[in-house]
């Protein structure tokens, strides 16, 4: 973990514009995220739904649009969620488990994930062993 750096202002920025379109009815809680790509950036907020398990979360919106747009090389990604700002309370704005998860299948795991109000995680500070298939198949010797 590294502290917040004047590099990393913009865009922590861009992820506080894009949380402005966040969908959130229910816990009126906006997050949004950006991702930083080969093919540029690509947004995302978080997107509720009535059947709360359906939501989707801003860093996995932001993700998931960069793939579909066909983008591979995903390079940095910022969150913010920006009534959380005075907050002390760290853990209300890191990435949640699924995020994490959905973060290590296509970031390197030394790609920066900068927290707006908390720091700059690496992808395997994150989710230090993250689930992959087909990686160590059963037999390898690598067990
Ligand atoms: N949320 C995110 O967008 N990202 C996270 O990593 C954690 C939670 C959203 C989901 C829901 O809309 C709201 O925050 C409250 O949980």
């Amino acid at each position: 973990m590294r502290d917040i750096s004047s590099e990393d202002i913009p865009i922590l920025e861009a992820a506080r514009r894009a949380a402005s379109a966040a969908y959130c009815p229910y816990s009126k809680f906006p997050v949004g995220a950006v991702v930083e790509t080969e093919q540029g950036t690509f947004s995302g907020c978080n997107i509720e739904n009535a059947s709360f398990g359906l939501t989707v979360c801003a860093e996995r919106v932001a993700i998931l649009t960069a793939i579909a747009a066909g983008a591979r090389t995903l390079l940095r990604l910022s969150v913010s969620c920006p009534t959380a700002q005075e907050s002390d309370f760290l853990a209300g704005r890191m990435p949640c488990g699924a995020c994490r998860q959905v973060i290590a299948e296509f970031m390197p795991q030394g790609a920066e994930i900068i927290v707006d109000g908390g720091g700059v995680w690496r992808v395997d500070e994150l989710l230090p062993q993250a689930f992959q298939l087909n990686r160590n198949r059963a037999g390898s010797a690598d067990a």
